[in-house]
């Protein structure tokens, strides 16, 4: 973005809340990322803007489009690199949506702002399989749409059958045959504004979901580092059979530093961050990373954070 581009932005706030009020779209301005991401940094964005109906999440994207104002959605921040400089978007978060978890029989129909832990565990005190693998994945349920979260051998896009967004500023409800899921991918943008999805599970036992939930949960606290700030793994897996962090371990990655950002000793496709680490440092880490892996193995590490820059 360009600097004069960014000068205009910024010299033209009270538009920006113009629009919010405008549209009754609850809005905070000039919020820290350090505070809204996982990782504890990146600056300060222009706005978070928080609308409670799809409706003003339509209207919002519309309005922004016709401000030529950028624009990114939010999720809880724990898949995010946010740069360090002022970010001149607005993010749209849908954490105050106000629509309700519908359960009709083996369905649940999920706003995206819902929490995806407090959902596995919901279907799984009503008896409802399909989901156990994704409760130690600390997001939303839009974030884990838009990139097909998955963990043990769970994929959310294995129980999809509807999404509805906001794309083009009109809502739109798309079912699981318009929408092509692979690998941490799906069809949606960064312009798609996710607002729902409707999930078809199994008929299952809630002490058996209950069980299998908690060592998933062990599991995860042994290998990863869950009480530092990350944003879980930085990088894809090249392959199925052969994994990102594997291959920067054998290199002897583990506990390198820059700044205040260290690549896990727990889990070498963690980069964690201490209270003076800057997105800087995490972004120089990570071309390390790329770098060392292009050179002894010729493999592009590709990755599975999402980076505001
Ligand atoms: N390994 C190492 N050293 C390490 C880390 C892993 O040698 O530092 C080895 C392990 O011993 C194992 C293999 O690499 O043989 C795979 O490791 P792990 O079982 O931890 O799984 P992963 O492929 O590294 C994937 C997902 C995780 C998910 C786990 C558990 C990706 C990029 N990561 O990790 O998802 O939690 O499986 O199912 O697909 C995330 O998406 O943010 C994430 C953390």
């Amino acid at each position: 973005m360009s600097g004069s581009w960014g000068n205009v932005f910024w010299s033209m706030p009270k538009s920006l809340e113009q629009i919010c009020a405008a549209l009754k779209v609850n809005a905070h301005f000039r919020q820290p990322m350090r505070r809204l991401t996982s990782l504890r940094i990146g600056g300060e964005i222009a706005c978070v803007a928080y609308p409670d109906t799809p409706e003003k999440a339509a209207a919002l994207v519309r309005a922004l489009r016709e401000n030529n104002v950028p624009w990114s959605p939010l999720g809880y921040g724990t898949n995010l690199l946010a740069a360090d400089g002022p970010l001149e978007r607005v993010a749209i978060s849908l954490r105050a949506l106000a629509t309700p978890v519908r359960f009709d029989g083996l369905r649940v129909t999920v706003p995206a702002g819902y929490s995806l832990p407090r959902l596995v565990n919901q279907c799984a005190e009503r008896g409802l399989s399909g989901l156990e693998g994704l409760a130690p994945i600390p997001g939303s349920v839009g974030g884990a749409v838009k990139m097909n979260a998955g963990a043990h051998g769970y994929e959310i896009a294995d129980v999809i059958v509807a999404v509805d967004v906001v794309r083009d500023g009109q809502l739109v409800a798309l079912p699981r045959e318009a929408l092509h899921f692979a690998y941490r991918q799906s069809p949606f943008t960064t312009q798609d504004l996710i607002l729902s999805t409707t999930l078809q599970l199994r008929s299952g036992n809630a002490g058996t979901s209950r069980a299998e939930i908690a060592e998933y949960r062990r599991r995860r606290a042994a290998t990863q580092p869950v009480n530092a700030n990350s944003a879980g793994c930085m990088f894809k897996n090249p392959r199925p059979d052969l994994a990102a962090g594997r291959i920067i371990d054998e290199l002897g990655m583990k506990g390198e530093s820059i700044g205040g950002a260290t690549i896990s000793p727990v889990h070498a496709n963690f980069i964690v961050t201490d209270g003076k680490a800057r997105t800087a440092d995490v972004l120089a880490l990570i071309e390390r990373i790329r770098e060392r892996v292009r050179e002894v193995h010729g493999i592009e590490l590709e990755l599975e954070v999402e980076v505001w820059e």
